[in-house]
């Protein structure tokens, strides 16, 4: 396995000013000049919603950067408006499945200004260009740089309301659990076992080369991540026939939460930046995410779920995108204080929350990705969701857990949310990102 620092070389973490500083060199040792890659060895290209985090991070320390990285991605962007979650800019034979396995490269006439995957991420850019904006110090190259991304967000947006909700009620669909960036969350378990696995290409995958197998998903669940990739590909990534086609079809309340808060941030910047002629289309949007939200609301439980288009029915459970209501806007004083509720119940059972599952179901796996670890990027949109809904210490909880998992462990991709053991890849970009715009303001001597 690697770790990217040997340990003599691990620099004393529990200063925080030695964190920031090693924060600061991982963002530029991960820069590929433009672009910033996750973690070389593990994620060798550029990933969607992990350049926007890593945005707010090069933000503390280098504006100019920050904004190239959001605008670095939408070179990326389809002409149909799709934003695609990964940009191989360059080769790199290191990361299962590549280019090859996706076949883009023919797609619009061949005119992608670069190589891509053929599917997408949770849409955060919106909201993190408005945070930049409304940060700037450098307002000349903030209103330029917002100009320019204003219209691609608005395309993204527009692809996800139309592509991915073709009933237009608000329920938008994702067609692979690589899309709502939380691949192997119990989330999709019932969702993906009728997903074909006969016949499929023989493959090699190259993330266990890198880390323990008992940190990411299991194999039954890749054969599906590529049965799902062919069936798009098949269907040629046009939006109707790969909606028809794919046997996954999810609701997920993570990208629903996301989009819709997204949605109003853009609607801010419209407002911001004066394209009045767009607001009532993304106050459409905003509504029909309420109502979707709305139906994904379990009474009973306290929390909300995601929802399987195709069998018709809610996910069985409940994992910390149950939390990101709270980051969509306001679900209401009583429905936030049953999740802050449920959120206590998890707490108590872990020293480090939030755990990406829950700590009492008998599927917990403390060690195994998105089925029990904690994730920084997760904390801060919950804790941006509580502070907004009125519960500014629950958030200061998650960010203290944050930053005392960056100072015991260093910047990992994921941690052991009971013992606080970095897991995954290691100094990991967005981890860096999340101490310097966040965690650190919290980080108690
Ligand atoms: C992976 O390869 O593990 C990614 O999460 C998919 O984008």
């Amino acid at each position: 396995m690697v770790d990217a620092t040997a340990p003599e070389e691990r620099r004393n973490l529990s200063n925080p000013e030695d964190c920031s500083r090693e924060a600061r060199r991982i963002l530029q040792d991960n820069d590929r000049g433009g672009y910033t890659v996750p973690s070389p060895a593990l994620y060798p290209f550029q990933w969607n919603w992990d350049s926007c985090f890593v945005a707010l991070g090069w933000a503390t320390f280098d504006e100019a950067r920050a904004w190239q990285e959001i605008e670095s991605l939408f070179n990326a962007q389809w002409p149909d408006g799709m934003v695609p979650h990964i940009a191989f800019h360059r080769e790199d034979s290191g990361y299962f499945p590549g280019p090859d396995v996706w076949g883009t490269e023919s797609l619009w006439d061949g005119s992608l200004a670069v190589q891509t995957s053929g599917i997408s991420d949770p849409p955060v850019a919106a909201s993190i260009a408005l945070k930049l904006w409304r940060g700037a110090r450098d307002r000349d190259q903030a209103q330029a740089a917002a100009e320019r991304l204003y219209p691609k967000l608005l395309a993204w947006h527009r692809w996800f309301h139309s592509a991915r909700d073709p009933q237009s009620d608000g329920m938008v669909a994702i067609l692979h659990p690589w899309e709502s960036g939380r691949d192997n969350s119990p989330d999709w378990d019932a969702a993906l076992n009728p997903v074909p696995t006969d016949g499929l290409p023989p493959f090699e995958r190259r993330d266990l080369d890198r880390i323990d197998a008992d940190q990411r998903p299991r194999h039954d669940q890749y054969n599906r991540y590529l049965s799902l990739i062919l069936s798009l590909k098949g269907a040629g990534y046009e939006p109707k026939a790969a909606y028809d086609a794919s046997p996954f079809k999810m609701v997920d309340i993570g990208t629903l939460s996301i989009l819709r808060r997204a949605d109003r941030d853009l609607r801010h910047l419209a407002e911001d930046l004066g394209h009045k002629d767009d607001l009532a289309e993304l106050q459409d949007w905003e509504a029909r995410g309420d109502a979707a939200l709305d139906r994904l609301w379990d009474e009973q439980a306290g929390v909300f779920r995601s929802y399987d288009l195709s069998a018709e029915a809610m996910s069985d459970s409940a994992t910390s995108a149950s939390f990101l209501p709270l980051y969509a806007g306001n679900p209401g004083p009583e429905r936030t204080a049953r999740l802050v509720e449920v959120l206590q119940r998890w707490t108590e059972r872990t020293a480090y929350p939030l755990p990406s599952f829950d700590p009492g179901d008998s599927r917990f796996d403390r060690l195994r990705y998105w089925r029990g670890p904690t994730w920084g990027i997760v904390n801060y949109m919950i804790a941006e969701g509580l502070s907004e809904n009125g519960h500014g210490e629950w958030a200061a909880r998650l960010a203290r857990s944050t930053a005392d998992l960056v100072r015991q462990s260093g910047f990992w991709e994921y941690f052991d949310p009971i013992s606080g053991r970095g897991l995954g890849g290691d100094r990991f970009t967005w981890t860096a990102a999340m101490w310097l715009a966040w965690a650190k303001h919290f980080a108690e001597d």
